[in-house]
């Protein structure tokens, strides 16, 4: 199925919605699986204990080749299922604490700040996605986790080769290889010197202890150090994509910043960067929405078919930075639930509110309608060229 804009998910969503909420689709190998889009059905689902995540499972669905080779490499979290899920998450949610991650609020604004200094200081047009999009959580990420900022190329480059759906099997397992080596050197040099910040943290709070391995952690930090770039970064052009294209309503947000968080909860469920997943696989028969469910079933909850489901959200195809958005499933749902999203939250936050602050005349230096998606492991702007009047 494909999307008649960018900014919003294939009209075949809209159909599976009117079936019951789910539908049986064919996969690029062959095989079929179950499209989830009616949002009653993906909480239901993804809260369901007769669903795993379990990439291991002969039926379980994946959209490429690559992606099933990324999938099934470096085991972490991610692909477990209560309650070994619970064992090794539980290690790291306080560390993403609401309370812990506000702190960090003034360290994200600093970056945000140098970031759009030097956006100001060259002559326009420029494009958002290299000079801000990918630059927030890259250095986010190396402050929170304690990694050197030039390292962030490397680790980009390595994310980009994983998650682009095209990347032959061969190269992902190279790349997810790669990462690890990096994630275990940095868990080796945080042993042997300490600073403030998270992996020295958890190396002295956790290693050693009965909890997590030492190969359990480099899988961890591994996740932590990807999981939250290239969601965030792409979250971060299609929001100012979205905000640039409707104007009323970020002259609206220009005149009263109290209004960011709300929008941001919108913006998170509008764009709905996670296009085709969660994945998952059923491990006994499930009746849901009038159609049977048999074991060994993939299962694809679109969150961005139950976004935009009119039963949940009035007039759910309209952005509007006022409507009560924060049941979105942007971020999953059930125990799976963005570990990250805190830290999402204030990335999001701060870049809105700073850039049209700073550059009150921002504006797109390009036709609307020839910006572009890479349809990726999740939604990813090609480009987002923009201009603003220079101040003398
Ligand atoms: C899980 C979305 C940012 C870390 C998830 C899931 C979604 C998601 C949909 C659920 C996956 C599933 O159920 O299979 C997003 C979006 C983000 C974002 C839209 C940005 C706007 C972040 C950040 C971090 C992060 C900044 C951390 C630095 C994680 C982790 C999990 C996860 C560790 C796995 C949780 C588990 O399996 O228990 N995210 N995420 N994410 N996210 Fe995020």
């Amino acid at each position: 199925m494909t999307r008649p804009t960018p900014f919003d998910p294939p009209e075949g969503y809209a159909a599976v919605r009117d079936a019951g909420g789910l539908a049986r689709v064919r996969l690029w190998d062959g095989r079929t699986a179950w499209l989830v889009t009616g949002y009653d059905e993906v909480r239901s689902l993804l809260s369901d204990p007769r669903i795993s995540a379990d990439r291991g499972h002969p039926g379980f669905p994946f959209p490429t080749a690559g992606r099933e080779a990324l999938e099934r490499s470096g085991r972490t979290f991610v692909t477990m299922d209560p309650p070994e899920h619970g064992r090794l998450r539980r290690v790291f949610t306080k560390y993403f604490a609401i309370k812990r991650i506000e702190a960090l609020r003034p360290m994200v604004q600093r970056i945000v700040d140098e970031l759009v200094d030097d956006i100001m200081a060259t002559p326009p047009p420029v494009d958002l996605v290299p000079a801000l999009a990918l630059e927030v959580p890259a250095r986010t990420i190396c402050r929170v986790l304690g990694m050197p900022f030039e390292d962030r190329h490397r680790f980009q480059a390595l994310d980009h080769r994983r998650n682009t759906l095209t990347t032959s099997p061969e190269d992902v397992l190279r790349a997810t290889e790669e990462m690890l080596a990096y994630a275990d050197a940095l868990i080796t040099r945080k042993q042997r010197e300490p600073a403030d910040d998270l992996v020295s943290e958890l190396v002295a709070d956790q290693l050693g202890g009965d909890t997590v391995s030492r190969e359990e952690l480099v899988a961890a930090v591994r996740l932590l150090i990807t999981a939250g770039h290239e969601t965030t970064a792409n979250m971060i052009a299609m929001s100012i994509a979205t905000l640039l294209r409707h104007p009323e309503q970020l002259r609206e947000l220009r005149a009263d910043p109290s209004l960011v968080p709300n929008a941001v909860e919108e913006l998170l469920r509008y764009i709905s960067i996670f296009h085709i997943s969660p994945t998952r696989v059923a491990t006994e028969r499930i009746e849901i929405g009038g159609h049977v469910i048999e074991a060994g079933d993939g299962v694809i909850t679109a969150v961005a078919g139950a976004n935009r489901d009119d039963a949940a959200f009035a007039d759910a195809a309209r952005f509007d930075l006022h409507r009560e958005a924060r049941h979105h499933v942007a971020f999953g749902y059930g125990v799976h639930q963005c570990l990250g999203q805190p830290l999402a939250r204030v990335e999001l936050q701060t870049v809105i509110e700073t850039i049209f602050r700073r550059i009150p005349s921002l504006r797109l230096a390009t036709d609307p309608e020839s910006l572009s998606v890479k349809e990726y492991a999740f939604l990813s702007l090609t480009a987002l060229p923009v201009t603003w009047e220079e101040q003398s």
